[in-house]
Protein backbone atom coordinates (compact mmCIF):
# COMPACT_ATOMS: atom_id res chain seq x y z
CA UNK A 1 0.00 0.00 0.00
CA UNK A 2 1.02 3.33 -1.22
CA UNK A 3 2.13 5.46 1.64
CA UNK A 4 2.98 9.53 1.39
CA UNK A 5 4.04 11.86 3.71
CA UNK A 6 3.51 15.57 3.44
CA UNK A 7 5.05 17.25 0.47
CA UNK A 8 7.65 20.31 2.45
CA UNK A 9 10.90 21.70 0.66
CA UNK A 10 10.83 19.31 -2.37
CA UNK A 11 10.67 16.28 -0.30
CA UNK A 12 8.23 13.50 1.76
CA UNK A 13 8.25 13.75 4.89
CA UNK A 14 6.35 12.16 7.60
CA UNK A 15 3.81 14.62 10.25
CA UNK A 16 4.89 14.89 13.61
CA UNK A 17 2.08 13.23 14.87
CA UNK A 18 3.07 9.80 13.63
CA UNK A 19 -0.46 9.95 12.57
CA UNK A 20 -2.00 8.58 9.46
CA UNK A 21 -5.51 8.42 7.58
CA UNK A 22 -6.78 6.57 4.66
CA UNK A 23 -8.03 7.59 1.42
CA UNK A 24 -11.08 5.20 0.05
CA UNK A 25 -12.93 4.16 -2.52
CA UNK A 26 -16.50 5.39 -2.09
CA UNK A 27 -17.87 2.84 -4.41
CA UNK A 28 -16.66 -0.16 -2.35
CA UNK A 29 -14.71 0.90 0.71
CA UNK A 30 -11.32 -0.41 -0.45
CA UNK A 31 -8.81 2.02 0.92
CA UNK A 32 -6.36 3.20 -2.05
CA UNK A 33 -3.55 5.15 -0.04
CA UNK A 34 -1.63 5.99 2.95
CA UNK A 35 -1.95 10.03 3.90
CA UNK A 36 -0.08 11.74 7.02
CA UNK A 37 -1.85 13.55 9.60
CA UNK A 38 -0.54 17.23 9.11
CA UNK A 39 -0.14 19.08 12.95
CA UNK A 40 0.41 23.12 13.27
CA UNK A 41 3.83 22.83 13.57
CA UNK A 42 4.35 20.58 10.29
CA UNK A 43 1.99 23.62 8.62
CA UNK A 44 4.22 26.29 10.52
CA UNK A 45 7.22 24.54 8.86
CA UNK A 46 5.55 24.93 5.11
CA UNK A 47 4.86 27.92 5.94
CA UNK A 48 8.84 28.85 7.14
CA UNK A 49 9.57 27.06 3.97
CA UNK A 50 7.49 28.74 1.64
CA UNK A 51 8.28 32.49 3.07
CA UNK A 52 12.12 31.37 2.57
CA UNK A 53 11.41 30.83 -0.86
CA UNK A 54 9.37 33.58 -1.72
CA UNK A 55 12.11 35.93 -2.80
CA UNK A 56 13.88 33.42 -5.26
CA UNK A 57 10.46 32.28 -6.98
CA UNK A 58 9.13 36.23 -6.82
CA UNK A 59 12.19 36.87 -9.09
CA UNK A 60 11.89 33.86 -11.23
CA UNK A 61 10.25 35.29 -14.87
CA UNK A 62 6.96 34.64 -15.13
CA UNK A 63 6.89 33.67 -18.33
CA UNK A 64 8.81 30.60 -17.32
CA UNK A 65 6.90 29.97 -14.47
CA UNK A 66 4.38 29.31 -17.76
CA UNK A 67 7.08 26.36 -18.73
CA UNK A 68 6.43 24.58 -15.91
CA UNK A 69 3.23 24.83 -15.76
CA UNK A 70 2.78 24.32 -19.68
CA UNK A 71 5.19 20.90 -18.52
CA UNK A 72 2.26 19.83 -16.35
CA UNK A 73 -0.46 20.15 -18.57
CA UNK A 74 1.95 17.96 -20.60
CA UNK A 75 2.21 15.46 -18.66
CA UNK A 76 -1.41 15.00 -17.24
CA UNK A 77 -2.30 14.79 -20.69
CA UNK A 78 -0.38 11.57 -21.13
CA UNK A 79 -1.88 10.48 -18.07
CA UNK A 80 -5.02 11.65 -18.40
CA UNK A 81 -6.77 8.48 -18.44
CA UNK A 82 -5.19 6.56 -15.62
CA UNK A 83 -5.53 10.28 -13.36
CA UNK A 84 -8.95 10.45 -14.47
CA UNK A 85 -9.22 6.39 -13.13
CA UNK A 86 -7.88 8.28 -9.68
CA UNK A 87 -10.29 10.95 -9.57
CA UNK A 88 -13.01 8.30 -10.04
CA UNK A 89 -12.01 5.97 -7.46
CA UNK A 90 -11.24 8.65 -4.84
CA UNK A 91 -14.06 10.89 -5.51
CA UNK A 92 -16.50 8.60 -7.04
CA UNK A 93 -18.33 11.14 -9.86
CA UNK A 94 -18.13 8.16 -13.22
CA UNK A 95 -15.33 7.59 -15.22
CA UNK A 96 -15.98 10.17 -18.11
CA UNK A 97 -16.71 13.19 -15.27
CA UNK A 98 -13.07 11.63 -13.41
CA UNK A 99 -11.75 12.38 -16.86
CA UNK A 100 -13.30 15.98 -17.29
CA UNK A 101 -11.96 16.86 -14.11
CA UNK A 102 -8.23 15.94 -14.94
CA UNK A 103 -9.35 17.98 -18.81
CA UNK A 104 -9.99 20.93 -16.41
CA UNK A 105 -7.21 20.91 -14.82
CA UNK A 106 -4.98 20.90 -18.00
CA UNK A 107 -6.89 23.00 -19.56
CA UNK A 108 -6.74 25.84 -17.03
CA UNK A 109 -3.07 25.56 -16.83
CA UNK A 110 -2.44 25.62 -20.12
CA UNK A 111 -4.83 29.22 -20.45
CA UNK A 112 -3.09 30.22 -17.26
CA UNK A 113 0.48 29.22 -18.11
CA UNK A 114 -0.10 32.42 -21.28
CA UNK A 115 -0.78 34.46 -18.45
CA UNK A 116 2.67 34.59 -18.07
CA UNK A 117 3.43 36.43 -20.68
CA UNK A 118 0.45 39.09 -20.02
CA UNK A 119 0.50 40.02 -15.99
CA UNK A 120 -1.43 42.99 -17.73
CA UNK A 121 -1.57 46.33 -16.10
CA UNK A 122 -2.73 49.55 -17.34
CA UNK A 123 -0.49 52.25 -18.91
CA UNK A 124 -1.85 56.01 -18.59
CA UNK A 125 -0.80 59.33 -18.76
CA UNK A 126 0.67 61.93 -16.49
CA UNK A 127 -1.61 65.04 -15.24
CA UNK A 128 1.61 66.93 -15.31
CA UNK A 129 4.67 66.90 -18.76
CA UNK A 130 7.57 64.43 -18.80
CA UNK A 131 5.97 61.79 -16.59
CA UNK A 132 4.33 58.50 -17.39
CA UNK A 133 1.93 56.34 -14.93
CA UNK A 134 1.32 52.19 -15.08
CA UNK A 135 0.34 49.61 -12.77
CA UNK A 136 2.19 46.52 -12.21
CA UNK A 137 0.95 42.92 -10.75
CA UNK A 138 2.65 42.05 -7.84
CA UNK A 139 2.80 38.42 -5.92
CA UNK A 140 0.90 38.84 -2.42
CA UNK A 141 3.76 36.45 -0.83
CA UNK A 142 2.84 33.23 0.99
CA UNK A 143 -0.70 32.13 0.05
CA UNK A 144 -3.27 29.41 1.35
CA UNK A 145 -4.94 27.11 -0.83
CA UNK A 146 -7.82 24.55 0.78
CA UNK A 147 -9.13 22.63 -1.87
CA UNK A 148 -12.54 20.89 -2.35
CA UNK A 149 -13.19 16.96 -3.13
CA UNK A 150 -15.56 17.42 -5.35
CA UNK A 151 -13.35 18.47 -8.07
CA UNK A 152 -9.59 17.05 -7.32
CA UNK A 153 -7.82 17.85 -9.70
CA UNK A 154 -9.61 20.78 -11.04
CA UNK A 155 -9.86 22.97 -8.32
CA UNK A 156 -6.98 22.60 -6.95
CA UNK A 157 -5.49 23.79 -10.73
CA UNK A 158 -7.29 26.96 -10.42
CA UNK A 159 -5.99 27.68 -7.35
CA UNK A 160 -2.45 26.41 -7.44
CA UNK A 161 -2.12 27.32 -11.01
CA UNK A 162 -3.05 30.92 -10.62
CA UNK A 163 -1.00 31.37 -7.15
CA UNK A 164 2.12 29.88 -9.10
CA UNK A 165 2.04 31.90 -12.70
CA UNK A 166 1.60 35.04 -10.08
CA UNK A 167 4.68 34.70 -7.95
CA UNK A 168 3.56 33.61 -4.58
CA UNK A 169 4.63 30.50 -2.61
CA UNK A 170 2.13 28.06 -1.31
CA UNK A 171 0.89 25.96 1.88
CA UNK A 172 -1.72 23.72 -0.04
CA UNK A 173 -4.32 21.54 2.02
CA UNK A 174 -6.38 19.20 -0.23
CA UNK A 175 -9.78 18.07 1.41
CA UNK A 176 -9.12 14.77 3.59
CA UNK A 177 -11.08 12.99 1.06
CA UNK A 178 -9.08 13.35 -1.72
CA UNK A 179 -5.25 13.45 -1.14
CA UNK A 180 -4.40 10.71 -3.43
CA UNK A 181 -5.18 13.43 -6.37
CA UNK A 182 -3.49 16.17 -4.98
CA UNK A 183 -0.20 13.72 -4.02
CA UNK A 184 -0.34 13.32 -7.93
CA UNK A 185 -0.51 16.50 -8.49
CA UNK A 186 2.26 17.94 -6.60
CA UNK A 187 4.56 14.69 -7.83
CA UNK A 188 3.69 16.17 -11.62
CA UNK A 189 4.25 19.35 -10.83
CA UNK A 190 7.65 18.50 -9.01
CA UNK A 191 8.27 16.32 -12.17
CA UNK A 192 7.78 19.55 -14.26
CA UNK A 193 10.60 21.32 -12.44
CA UNK A 194 8.66 23.21 -10.17
CA UNK A 195 11.63 24.28 -7.70
CA UNK A 196 11.17 22.95 -3.99
CA UNK A 197 10.01 25.71 -1.41
CA UNK A 198 7.32 26.83 -4.01
CA UNK A 199 4.67 24.33 -3.38
CA UNK A 200 4.02 22.56 -0.29
CA UNK A 201 1.02 20.13 0.49
CA UNK A 202 -0.03 19.44 4.36
CA UNK A 203 -2.86 16.88 4.29
CA UNK A 204 -4.56 16.43 7.35
CA UNK A 205 -8.16 17.51 9.13
CA UNK A 206 -9.35 21.20 8.75
CA UNK A 207 -9.72 21.88 12.46
CA UNK A 208 -5.85 21.84 12.60
CA UNK A 209 -4.02 21.85 9.58
CA UNK A 210 -6.97 24.54 7.54
CA UNK A 211 -6.97 26.52 10.73
CA UNK A 212 -3.22 27.26 11.02
CA UNK A 213 -3.68 28.26 8.04
CA UNK A 214 -6.05 30.51 8.12
CA UNK A 215 -4.83 31.72 11.47
CA UNK A 216 -1.31 32.11 10.86
CA UNK A 217 0.05 35.64 10.12
CA UNK A 218 2.60 34.86 7.54
CA UNK A 219 0.10 33.38 5.32
CA UNK A 220 -1.27 36.41 3.25
CA UNK A 221 -4.05 35.46 1.14
CA UNK A 222 -6.20 32.51 1.64
CA UNK A 223 -8.56 30.97 -1.52
CA UNK A 224 -11.09 28.77 -0.38
CA UNK A 225 -13.72 26.53 -2.01
CA UNK A 226 -15.97 24.47 -0.02
CA UNK A 227 -19.40 25.42 2.68
CA UNK A 228 -20.79 28.69 3.88
CA UNK A 229 -19.99 27.75 7.27
CA UNK A 230 -16.42 27.31 6.43
CA UNK A 231 -16.08 30.04 4.41
CA UNK A 232 -17.64 32.70 6.91
CA UNK A 233 -15.49 31.32 9.39
CA UNK A 234 -12.41 31.52 7.61
CA UNK A 235 -13.22 35.11 6.00
CA UNK A 236 -14.04 36.41 9.67
CA UNK A 237 -10.76 34.83 11.11
CA UNK A 238 -8.48 35.92 8.66
CA UNK A 239 -10.09 39.46 8.28
CA UNK A 240 -8.68 39.45 11.84
CA UNK A 241 -5.44 39.95 10.17
CA UNK A 242 -6.74 41.86 6.95
CA UNK A 243 -6.15 38.48 4.63
CA UNK A 244 -6.75 38.42 1.08
CA UNK A 245 -9.87 36.26 0.99
CA UNK A 246 -10.89 34.39 -2.11
CA UNK A 247 -14.14 32.45 -1.39
CA UNK A 248 -16.23 29.71 -3.67
CA UNK A 249 -19.23 28.66 -1.44
CA UNK A 250 -22.28 26.83 -1.83
CA UNK A 251 -25.24 26.88 -4.85
CA UNK A 252 -28.93 26.07 -5.33
CA UNK A 253 -28.85 26.85 -9.28
CA UNK A 254 -31.88 27.15 -10.80
CA UNK A 255 -32.86 25.90 -14.45
CA UNK A 256 -35.66 27.81 -15.66
CA UNK A 257 -37.65 26.06 -18.98
CA UNK A 258 -40.22 28.55 -20.52
CA UNK A 259 -43.01 26.98 -22.58
CA UNK A 260 -41.56 28.26 -25.95
CA UNK A 261 -38.52 25.97 -24.93
CA UNK A 262 -37.18 22.67 -26.89
CA UNK A 263 -38.35 20.16 -24.29
CA UNK A 264 -36.27 18.11 -25.01
CA UNK A 265 -33.26 19.41 -25.22
CA UNK A 266 -34.43 21.37 -21.68
CA UNK A 267 -34.89 17.57 -19.90
CA UNK A 268 -31.93 16.82 -21.25
CA UNK A 269 -29.89 19.21 -19.71
CA UNK A 270 -31.78 18.98 -16.10
CA UNK A 271 -30.38 15.19 -15.83
CA UNK A 272 -26.95 16.23 -17.28
CA UNK A 273 -27.15 19.13 -14.31
CA UNK A 274 -28.71 17.50 -11.33
CA UNK A 275 -27.23 14.08 -11.68
CA UNK A 276 -24.05 14.96 -13.41
CA UNK A 277 -21.00 13.89 -10.20
CA UNK A 278 -24.28 12.67 -8.51
CA UNK A 279 -25.02 16.44 -8.13
CA UNK A 280 -21.85 16.98 -5.81
CA UNK A 281 -20.84 20.13 -7.71
CA UNK A 282 -21.32 23.78 -6.58
CA UNK A 283 -22.99 24.31 -9.61
CA UNK A 284 -25.34 21.38 -9.66
CA UNK A 285 -29.08 22.07 -10.59
CA UNK A 286 -31.21 21.75 -7.82
CA UNK A 287 -34.00 23.58 -8.70
CA UNK A 288 -36.45 23.05 -11.78
CA UNK A 289 -38.54 25.68 -12.87
CA UNK A 290 -41.01 24.99 -14.93
CA UNK A 291 -43.79 27.26 -16.91
CA UNK A 292 -46.86 25.98 -15.97
CA UNK A 293 -48.42 24.63 -19.71
CA UNK A 294 -45.38 22.48 -20.34
CA UNK A 295 -45.17 21.48 -16.65
CA UNK A 296 -47.19 18.13 -17.51
CA UNK A 297 -45.00 17.02 -19.80
CA UNK A 298 -41.38 18.35 -18.88
CA UNK A 299 -42.85 16.41 -15.74
CA UNK A 300 -43.61 13.01 -17.76
CA UNK A 301 -40.20 12.92 -19.73
CA UNK A 302 -38.20 13.98 -17.00
CA UNK A 303 -39.29 10.78 -15.00
CA UNK A 304 -38.73 8.29 -17.83
CA UNK A 305 -35.91 9.79 -18.22
CA UNK A 306 -34.60 9.56 -14.90
CA UNK A 307 -35.72 5.79 -14.52
CA UNK A 308 -33.38 5.17 -16.72
CA UNK A 309 -30.10 6.26 -15.33
CA UNK A 310 -28.25 3.71 -14.42
CA UNK A 311 -26.77 3.89 -10.66
CA UNK A 312 -23.82 1.98 -10.32
CA UNK A 313 -19.68 1.18 -10.91
CA UNK A 314 -18.58 4.52 -11.81
CA UNK A 315 -15.52 2.84 -13.35
CA UNK A 316 -18.28 1.25 -16.10
CA UNK A 317 -18.67 3.31 -18.89
CA UNK A 318 -22.03 2.84 -18.74
CA UNK A 319 -23.09 3.95 -15.27
CA UNK A 320 -25.02 7.35 -15.54
CA UNK A 321 -24.46 8.10 -11.88
CA UNK A 322 -21.65 6.78 -9.18
CA UNK A 323 -22.05 6.51 -5.51
CA UNK A 324 -21.64 10.08 -3.06
CA UNK A 325 -18.44 10.55 -2.24
CA UNK A 326 -18.40 9.55 1.94
CA UNK A 327 -20.78 8.71 4.35
CA UNK A 328 -21.22 11.98 5.87
CA UNK A 329 -22.76 12.68 2.01
CA UNK A 330 -24.91 10.24 2.67
CA UNK A 331 -26.18 10.97 5.59
CA UNK A 332 -26.78 14.64 4.75
CA UNK A 333 -28.87 13.32 1.45
CA UNK A 334 -31.02 11.52 3.28
CA UNK A 335 -31.53 14.28 5.85
CA UNK A 336 -32.62 16.22 3.33
CA UNK A 337 -35.11 13.70 1.91
CA UNK A 338 -36.62 13.33 4.99
CA UNK A 339 -36.88 16.89 5.51
CA UNK A 340 -38.60 17.20 1.82
CA UNK A 341 -41.30 14.36 3.32
CA UNK A 342 -42.03 15.93 6.31
CA UNK A 343 -42.79 19.06 4.88
CA UNK A 344 -45.53 17.82 2.31
CA UNK A 345 -43.45 17.59 -1.18
CA UNK A 346 -44.23 14.97 -3.17
CA UNK A 347 -41.69 12.55 -3.85
CA UNK A 348 -41.75 11.25 -7.34
CA UNK A 349 -38.98 9.51 -7.92
CA UNK A 350 -35.94 8.23 -5.62
CA UNK A 351 -35.70 9.18 -2.26
CA UNK A 352 -33.61 6.55 -0.93
CA UNK A 353 -30.06 4.53 -0.25
CA UNK A 354 -29.90 2.07 -2.76
CA UNK A 355 -30.03 -1.06 -1.15
CA UNK A 356 -28.60 -4.73 -1.37
CA UNK A 357 -25.68 -6.01 -4.11
CA UNK A 358 -23.61 -4.16 -5.50
CA UNK A 359 -24.96 -1.50 -3.55
CA UNK A 360 -23.75 -2.65 -0.74
CA UNK A 361 -20.22 -1.38 -0.17
CA UNK A 362 -20.69 2.07 -1.73
CA UNK A 363 -22.35 5.31 -0.46
CA UNK A 364 -25.51 4.62 -3.32
CA UNK A 365 -28.23 6.58 -3.24
CA UNK A 366 -30.63 7.17 -6.55
CA UNK A 367 -31.72 9.84 -8.30
CA UNK A 368 -34.66 11.97 -6.35
CA UNK A 369 -37.15 14.04 -7.68
CA UNK A 370 -39.41 16.11 -5.31
CA UNK A 371 -42.46 17.69 -6.67
CA UNK A 372 -42.15 21.03 -4.09
CA UNK A 373 -43.46 24.31 -3.17
CA UNK A 374 -40.87 27.30 -3.29
CA UNK A 375 -40.01 28.76 0.04
CA UNK A 376 -39.45 24.51 1.28
CA UNK A 377 -35.88 23.62 2.68
CA UNK A 378 -35.36 21.40 -0.08
CA UNK A 379 -35.90 24.62 -2.70
CA UNK A 380 -33.92 27.35 -0.70
CA UNK A 381 -30.36 24.67 1.44
CA UNK A 382 -27.93 23.57 -0.61
CA UNK A 383 -28.22 19.66 0.03
CA UNK A 384 -24.91 18.46 -2.63
CA UNK A 385 -26.44 15.73 -3.63
CA UNK A 386 -28.75 14.04 -6.73
CA UNK A 387 -32.00 15.31 -5.24
CA UNK A 388 -34.02 17.82 -7.47
CA UNK A 389 -36.91 20.16 -6.30
CA UNK A 390 -39.68 20.62 -9.78
CA UNK A 391 -41.82 23.56 -9.38
CA UNK A 392 -44.43 25.29 -11.00
CA UNK A 393 -44.78 29.16 -12.23
CA UNK A 394 -46.69 30.90 -14.49
CA UNK A 395 -44.62 33.32 -16.31
CA UNK A 396 -41.33 34.40 -16.89
CA UNK A 397 -41.80 36.82 -13.74
CA UNK A 398 -42.28 34.39 -11.72
CA UNK A 399 -40.11 31.86 -12.79
CA UNK A 400 -37.40 34.86 -12.32
CA UNK A 401 -38.31 35.83 -8.76
CA UNK A 402 -38.68 32.23 -7.53
CA UNK A 403 -34.80 31.50 -9.34
CA UNK A 404 -33.20 34.84 -7.33
CA UNK A 405 -35.44 34.12 -3.89
CA UNK A 406 -32.31 32.05 -2.38
CA UNK A 407 -29.44 32.99 -0.44
CA UNK A 408 -26.75 31.74 -2.86
CA UNK A 409 -26.25 32.92 -6.64
CA UNK A 410 -23.84 31.00 -8.31
CA UNK A 411 -24.65 29.12 -11.46
CA UNK A 412 -28.64 29.29 -13.37
CA UNK A 413 -29.97 28.63 -16.59
CA UNK A 414 -33.21 29.22 -18.77
CA UNK A 415 -34.06 27.13 -22.05
CA UNK A 416 -36.60 29.40 -23.70
CA UNK A 417 -36.61 29.94 -27.61
CA UNK A 418 -37.42 33.80 -27.01
CA UNK A 419 -34.38 36.05 -27.46
CA UNK A 420 -36.04 38.58 -25.80
CA UNK A 421 -37.00 36.48 -22.49
CA UNK A 422 -32.97 35.11 -22.78
CA UNK A 423 -31.66 38.60 -22.92
CA UNK A 424 -33.84 39.87 -19.50
CA UNK A 425 -32.61 36.46 -18.04
CA UNK A 426 -28.88 37.12 -18.53
CA UNK A 427 -29.57 40.57 -16.83
CA UNK A 428 -31.89 39.67 -14.47
CA UNK A 429 -30.82 36.52 -12.58
CA UNK A 430 -29.14 37.16 -9.88
CA UNK A 431 -26.12 34.77 -10.50
CA UNK A 432 -22.25 34.45 -10.94
CA UNK A 433 -22.64 32.45 -14.39
CA UNK A 434 -25.84 32.22 -16.61
CA UNK A 435 -26.37 29.79 -19.65
CA UNK A 436 -29.10 29.82 -22.19
CA UNK A 437 -30.31 26.83 -23.43
CA UNK A 438 -27.87 24.87 -21.67
CA UNK A 439 -27.33 22.90 -18.19
CA UNK A 440 -25.93 25.04 -14.74
CA UNK A 441 -23.20 23.18 -15.31
CA UNK A 442 -20.00 22.75 -16.83
CA UNK A 443 -17.95 26.49 -16.69
CA UNK A 444 -15.35 26.57 -19.14
CA UNK A 445 -12.24 27.90 -17.32
CA UNK A 446 -11.27 30.84 -19.60
CA UNK A 447 -14.24 32.78 -18.51
CA UNK A 448 -14.76 33.91 -14.37
CA UNK A 449 -16.19 31.64 -12.08
CA UNK A 450 -18.11 32.67 -8.74
CA UNK A 451 -21.00 33.68 -7.25
CA UNK A 452 -22.91 36.99 -5.90
CA UNK A 453 -24.84 36.86 -2.33
CA UNK A 454 -24.03 33.94 0.10
CA UNK A 455 -21.78 32.22 -2.66
CA UNK A 456 -18.86 34.15 -1.46
CA UNK A 457 -17.44 37.26 -1.18
CA UNK A 458 -16.87 39.23 -4.37
CA UNK A 459 -13.75 37.63 -5.81
CA UNK A 460 -13.37 35.03 -8.59
CA UNK A 461 -11.60 32.55 -10.39
CA UNK A 462 -10.19 31.23 -13.66
CA UNK A 463 -10.34 33.29 -16.78
CA UNK A 464 -7.76 36.73 -16.01
CA UNK A 465 -9.90 37.57 -12.83
CA UNK A 466 -7.85 34.33 -11.89
CA UNK A 467 -4.75 36.56 -11.32
CA UNK A 468 -6.75 39.50 -9.34
CA UNK A 469 -7.03 37.26 -6.78
CA UNK A 470 -3.89 36.09 -6.57
CA UNK A 471 -1.90 39.56 -6.93
CA UNK A 472 -1.23 42.90 -5.34
CA UNK A 473 -1.30 46.05 -7.98
CA UNK A 474 0.90 48.88 -7.71
CA UNK A 475 0.85 51.93 -9.22
CA UNK A 476 4.42 53.39 -10.83
CA UNK A 477 4.89 57.35 -11.92
CA UNK A 478 8.08 57.96 -14.00
CA UNK A 479 9.02 61.62 -13.48
CA UNK A 480 11.72 61.88 -16.37
CA UNK A 481 11.42 65.76 -16.22
CA UNK A 482 14.74 66.61 -14.56
CA UNK A 483 12.91 68.83 -12.27
CA UNK A 484 10.52 69.04 -9.37
CA UNK A 485 7.18 68.66 -10.39
CA UNK A 486 4.18 68.59 -7.97
CA UNK A 487 0.82 66.80 -8.68
CA UNK A 488 -2.18 68.74 -7.28
CA UNK A 489 -0.21 71.86 -6.40
CA UNK A 490 -2.13 74.57 -8.20
CA UNK A 491 -0.25 77.91 -6.79
C1 LIG B 1 -17.38 23.15 -8.43
O1 LIG B 1 -18.40 22.45 -8.38
O2 LIG B 1 -16.81 23.51 -7.38
O3 LIG B 1 -18.97 24.47 -13.98
C2 LIG B 1 -16.73 23.55 -9.69
C3 LIG B 1 -18.74 23.34 -13.56
C4 LIG B 1 -17.29 22.90 -13.42
C5 LIG B 1 -16.69 23.44 -12.15
C6 LIG B 1 -17.47 23.16 -10.92
N1 LIG B 1 -16.54 23.39 -14.54
O4 LIG B 1 -19.62 22.55 -13.27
Amino acid sequence: MKEYGLYINGGWVKASSGKTFESKNPANGETLAIFSEGTREDVVKAIEVARKTFPKWRGFPPPKRGEILLRAAAIMRQRKDELGVLVTQEMGKVIAEGKGDVQEAIDFLEYIAGEGRRLLGETTPSELPDKICFTLRQPIGVVGCITPWNFPTAVPCWKLGAALISGNTIVYKPATLTPFCAARLVEILEEAGLPPGVLNMVTGPASIVGEEIVQNPLIRAVSFTGSVEAGVDIYSKASRMLKRVGLELGGKNPQIIMQDANLELAVEGVLFGAFGTAGQRCTATSRLIVQEKVYGEVKERLLSRTQAREVGDPLDPKVDVGPLASKEQEEKVLKYIAIGKEEGANLLYGGMKLPGGKYDRGFFSAPTIFEARHGMRITKEEIFGPVLSLMKVKDFEEAISVANDVPYGLSSSIYTSNVNLAFRAMQNLEAGVTYINAPTIGAEVHLPFGGVKNTGNGTREAGTEAIHEFTEVKSVFVDYSGRLQKAQITE
